[in-house]
Parts: structure tokens; C-alpha cells; sequence
């Protein structure tokens, strides 16, 4: 897959095929996500790959935490972000709906248990960062993951960032049993995408590039 197709084909898969991923496999997409630029070459990531039971516990256990404290989904994590913003969050909630209908599911609902039980994916990946790392450095961590999900598209996988289950935080670090200077940052969902589910059909639309660009000393080129 030419890597410009790559970049505009891939997209959030929300509902995977229960076919199991082997190791080998994931092995290879981390090992393209590693090849990731970093801060003096730093590498601060790391990636708990889990499936199977420990993957099936962690998620029972967070959906029962859920049930009994439920966290409900807040894009803006309890600050205000400019309307703006919001309103993108809602575009999407819009956008999706009919997709989600197909299914007879309610759609904040829907990304919320979906989100928390990772899709059903067969695999997760936890990407992790030591606590010392300023909070820039998650720059490094959100090109791994971006490295990663283009590297499971390019081979006919699925994936799904799920930053929605770090609400669970004190969850995962018992059930991962991870030291306390590790930081969580974000987590993947990864497996063979379900064509048949409508979910998977859906399209997130973009705003147009002239509103998200400066251009500077152009005119003055000619360009
Ligand atoms: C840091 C981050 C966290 C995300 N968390 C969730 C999540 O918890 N649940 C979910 O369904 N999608 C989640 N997403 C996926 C976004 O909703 C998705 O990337 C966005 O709507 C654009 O759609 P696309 O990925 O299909 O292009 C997350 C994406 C990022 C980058």
C-alpha cells in the first residue's frame, strides 16, 4: 500500500472479527511503530501488548467499574475548550448516528461500552511513557501510535485509539501490574476489522484545510 493511500484510507475500526492476531505479526507493526522519530532519539515508548484471558479480565473489570461509577464521556476532560471544538465533538456524535442505527444502538452509549470493552478486539495495545518524561514528550508517544495504526492498516488490520479507558487508569495499572513510574498515555485497539458491521462503513469527515493553516511569505514568492 503506497503510504499516501494509507494516510487517506485508514480509518477507526469499531467492530473486529474475533480471529485471533499472531505474534509475529503485531511484532512487525511495532516494529514499524519503533521506527517513529523522537525527541534525541529517546524512544520513550512502550508498548504491553495483551490478549487472550488477561485482555478479557481487564475488560470485564473495567466495565464493572463502569456500571457502578459510571464515567461518562468528556471530550474536554472538565475544561472549557473553545466552542469550536465542541462543536466538532457533536458533528461527529451527528455524523455517526445513522451508522449506529443500523445497528439498534444508541450512539453515545455505543462508543462508550464499545470503547471500554476496546470493540471486542482481540488485542490492545497500552502505550506507556516513564513519569519523568515532560508532558511534551507524549509527541513521541502520539507518533508511535500513529506509526502503529498505519502499520496494522497497511497489512489489512484494524485499530481504534481509545483514550476513554485511562478513566479506568487505577484499573489497568493493578491489572498490567505496572510500576508507578510509568505513565499511561494511550490505548489501541488492534485486530482484523468486521466489514459486515455498518460501524465500520463510517467516514469522519474533516474541515476544510484552510481553516486549520497559516500561510506565510508565499505572496511575496509568487505562490
Ligand atoms: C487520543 C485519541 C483518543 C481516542 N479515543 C477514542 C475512544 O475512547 N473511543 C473511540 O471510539 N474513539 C476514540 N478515538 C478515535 C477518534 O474518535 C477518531 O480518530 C476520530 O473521530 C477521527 O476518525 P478516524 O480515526 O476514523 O479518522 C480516539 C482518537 C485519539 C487520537
Amino acid at each position: 500500500m503506497e503510504l499516501s493511500e494509507g494516510l487517506k484510507t485508514r480509518t477507526s475500526v469499531r467492530a473486529f472479527l474475533r480471529k485471533p492476531v499472531p505474534r509475529e505479526l503485531i511484532a512487525d507493526i511495532l516494529a514499524e511503530a519503533q521506527q517513529a522519530p523522537s525527541s534525541s532519539n529517546q524512544q520513550p515508548w512502550h508498548f504491553h501488548v495483551i490478549t487472550g484471558k488477561p485482555l478479557a479480565l481487564l475488560t470485564e473489570q473495567i466495565l464493572a467499574a463502569h456500571r457502578q461509577n459510571r464515567k461518562p464521556y468528556d471530550p474536554s476532560k472538565g475544561k472549557t475548550i473553545p466552542p469550536l471544538y465542541v462543536e466538532r465533538t457533536k458533528k461527529l456524535f451527528r455524523e455517526l448516528r445513522p451508522f449506529l442505527q443500523k445497528l439498534g444502538e444508541e450512539h453515545r452509549a455505543f462508543i462508550e461500552t464499545g470503547s471500554l470493552r476496546l470493540y471486542d478486539a482481540p488485542v490492545a495495545v497500552l502505550l506507556t511513557l516513564h513519569t519523568s518524561f515532560p508532558r511534551n514528550r507524549l509527541m513521541d508517544i502520539g507518533m508511535a501510535a500513529q506509526n502503529l495504526m498505519l502499520a496494522a492498516h497497511a497489512r489489512g488490520l484494524g485499530t481504534c485509539a481509545i483514550g476513554l479507558v485511562l478513566y479506568y487508569e487505577d484499573i489497568i495499572r493493578a491489572a498490567l501490574e505496572l510500576a508507578p513510574d510509568c505513565a499511561l498515555a494511550l490505548m489501541i485497539a488492534l485486530g482484523y476489522p468486521d466489514s459486515s458491521s455498518p460501524v465500520n462503513d463510517f467516514r469522519s469527515s474533516r474541515e476544510p484545510l484552510a481553516d486549520c493553516v497559516s500561510w506565510l511569505g508565499f505572496e511575496e514568492q509568487g505562490y
